[in-house]
């Protein structure tokens, strides 16, 4: 059988996936158009064309103003059935979807509203295309910390649809510290705990997200190899890494996908897993991303199945859950 046949095939969990990300260049004007939204660009070419970033702060400019054609309701649940779609043709069983609640809020979306729209939408999915699903609510770490005090109390009544709470936009100069106090009121509340760190920051920030806030899980974490006491203590305490390969090479962490760090972290042993972040923008969804991988680093069968069973034993679902799908 053909590898990238393999791949597309074997079962597999997405943990690293912002929902806003999925927003294709023709959702995004299909949605401005029945929201009566203007854009800056004059067609879905042209703002294809300018999914070129330098760096994490770049893309996060476009992604954020791209939101803004997310009005309704049903907009959230079409963006999130749409991405439901894709990865259903990609044997996807499982997903953890990251969601932003401030970059709505702020310019007066309702919480409910944009709550509703992907619940709704992730609802049917698990129905009708037997894919089971956890909510994950991302708080904007550019902004105050008092702003996620917030929008953690709104959450609160919302309680029974968020499984986890995250930290994720510009992470220079706002280290995971910065939330120590909201991910302890998370903890309380029974929320699980993930945050990006190690992406474009020092392995200092991963050790702040592992000590300080007691994440479960690391998003990224691709610079944890600048600390050999690190990558021991992720091991030791089996804290999994969710690596965005094709994310990385686009906002130039790494020159490109052969100079990633995955391959030197996977062979030590650490729980890899493999994600799209932002698949609109960033070229590809879960299968490609597997393919780069294997591409670049001739990984084996063996290899992709270990990181498939990787994403489901990284998963926030039952060892019940898991024996059905590993
Ligand atoms: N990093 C930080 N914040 C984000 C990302 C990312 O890759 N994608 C969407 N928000
Ligand atoms: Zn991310």
């Amino acid at each position: 059988m053909d590898m990238n046949v393999f791949i597309q095939g074997i079962p597999k969990a997405e943990l690293h996936l912002h929902i806003e990300g999925t927003l294709e260049p023709e959702t995004l004007f299909r949605l401005a158009e029945r929201n009566g939204i203007r854009i800056k660009f004059n067609s879905v070419e042209a703002l294809r064309q300018a999914y070129h970033f330098d760096n994490l702060q770049s893309f996060l400019d476009i992604y954020y103003e791209g939101a803004g054609v997310l009005q309704k309701e049903e907009d959230f649940y079409d963006l999130t059935w749409e991405y439901l779609l894709k990865a259903k043709a990609q044997n996807i069983r499982h997903v953890e979807i990251f969601f932003d609640p401030q970059t709505h809020t702020e310019r007066g979306i309702a919480f409910e509203t944009v709550i509703n729209g992907i619940y709704h939408a992730l609802s049917d999915g698990a129905r009708t295309l037997n894919i089971s699903f956890c909510l994950i609510m991302c708080f904007l770490r550019h902004l105050p910390e008092s702003e996620a005090m917030a929008t953690l109390s709104q959450a609160l009544d919302f309680k029974d649809k968020i499984t986890g709470v995250g930290l994720d936009s510009s992470e220079y100069g706002h280290p995971p510290s910065k939330f120590i106090r909201v991910f302890e009121k998370a903890r309380k509340e029974g929320f699980m705990t993930v945050a990006h760190a190690g992406e474009e920051g020092p392995a200092e920030y991963i050790w702040e997200a592992i000590q300080e806030l007691k994440v479960h899980r690391i998003d990224h974490g691709v610079r944890a190899l600048e600390d050999k006491s690190l990558i021991s203590e992720l091991k030791r305490r089996r804290i999994p890494l969710t690596v965005c390969p094709l994310s990385n090479v686009k906002l130039r962490v790494f020159k490109d996908i052969r100079t990633h760090s995955f391959k030197t972290l996977f062979d030590q042993g650490l729980c890899v897993t493999v994600n799209s972040d932002d698949p609109a923008y960033f070229g590809g969804y879960v299968v490609e991303n597997y393919i780069a991988l294997q591409n670049a680093f001739q990984l084996t069968r063996d290899d992709i199945a270990q990181l498939a069973v990787n994403s489901f034993n990284a998963a926030f679902i039952s060892q019940d859950k898991k024996d059905i799908f590993i």
